[in-house]
């Protein structure tokens, strides 16, 4: 990695913005790539202008990867205000436009914050694409996973992570 991507990537997770919980979001998305055990995890909220159902704001929460966490710090700044549909068509490379090309061993780590967005914005096609959660969860921080646990428990024990693997990556690119 660079060091002027370094450095972003410290200016960014210094003061990661919309990170935590929201208790009042209108949709939530979770993904998870097996491969690093990253998980991310994103809530969204909607209000109405000029007729337009537009996103008010968001806000992720995640396991700890430095560039997840700058991308989706970006990311939910990045489409306050947008439709569900124009947060939708924005790839990788725009959620992370700030930080400049990131090397290809993170590039997955901006597609994994496209997938929990996409999750969010699309709950019903999230739901055809869920898996059930893998044993991948094992290896990770037990801080967002209690905060997962809960949730599911709270959900009624609906709560689904939705792997992304390089086929479903393309296919939702
Ligand atoms: Fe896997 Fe960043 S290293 S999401």
């Amino acid at each position: 990695m660079n060091d002027e991507l370094q450095k972003k990537l410290a200016d960014a997770i210094r003061d990661p913005k919309n990170i935590g919980e929201m208790p009042d979001a209108d949709s939530v998305g979770t993904v998870g790539n097996s491969e690093c055990g990253e998980m991310l995890r994103m809530w969204v909220k909607y209000k109405e202008q000029d007729g337009e159902k537009i996103i008010d704001k968001a806000s992720f929460q995640s396991f700890g990867c430095e560039t997840a966490i700058a991308v989706a710090s970006l990311a939910t700044e990045l489409i306050q205000g947008k439709t569900a549909d124009q947060a939708m068509e924005l790839k990788p490379e725009e959620l992370s436009g700030e930080l400049g090309p990131l090397p290809p061993m993170k590039i997955h780590c901006a597609e994994l914050v496209q997938g929990a967005l996409r999750s969010a914005l699309s709950p019903e096609d999230e739901a055809s694409r869920q898996t059930e959660p893998s044993t991948e969860q094992t290896r990770l921080s037990p801080t967002l996973q209690d905060s997962l646990n809960e949730g599911q428990a709270q959900s009624g024990g609906s709560l689904k992570i939705n792997f992304l693997d390089e086929e479903n990556i393309s296919e939702n690119a």
